[in-house]
């Protein structure tokens, strides 16, 4: 077995083999390879036994389809329409300021990607954003700030 194959074994046993699965194996994949692969896709697909095509639809859908390596922290700001509403363009401006990197780049010192997502059903507390796993919610440029500088002395 490769160390891909017993990385999604362990997460289907962790989070089950339904589809509702599937976002949280899709997300451990990433976390710990930083991208999720065309073999990766098929080995869950095959482990959780649905279609490969749904795999990398939700991966689309969720923006989890890297094709690089990412850096080590992924930014993903949602730019569906409640958190475009409520300041998102501000959130996004405040990230690009502080590390100096546009949508779809990673910083020099391999930290940061920063990359947008569709609706992350968080839609109550826009605009919202995830950095690997962790979620943030109601930011506004001073909470980026925080949250960054935080980051940056991990
Ligand atoms: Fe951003 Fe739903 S629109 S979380």
């Amino acid at each position: 077995m490769s160390p891909i194959q017993s990385l999604i074994k362990d997460l289907a046993d962790q989070y089950g083999r339904k589809r509702e699965s599937l976002l949280p194996i899709l997300q451990g994949v990433v976390e710990q390879e930083k991208y999720l692969s065309e073999y990766s896709m098929v080995e869950i697909a095959r482990e959780i036994d649905i279609p490969a095509a749904e795999v990398y639809g939700t991966a689309t859908f969720y923006s989890f389809l890297e094709v690089k390596k990412m850096g080590r922290f992924i930014i993903r700001v949602c730019k569906t329409i409640t958190c475009s509403m409520k300041g998102k363009s501000q959130v996004l401006f405040a990230i690009q300021d502080m590390l100096k990197i546009k949508i779809g780049e990673t910083t020099a010192d391999g930290r940061f990607s920063l990359l947008e997502t569709n609706c992350l059903g968080l839609c109550h507390k826009a605009p919202a954003m995830l950095i690997n796993n962790e979620v943030y919610t109601d930011l506004t440029p001073e909470k980026i700030r925080e949250i960054i500088s935080d980051y940056m002395t991990k």
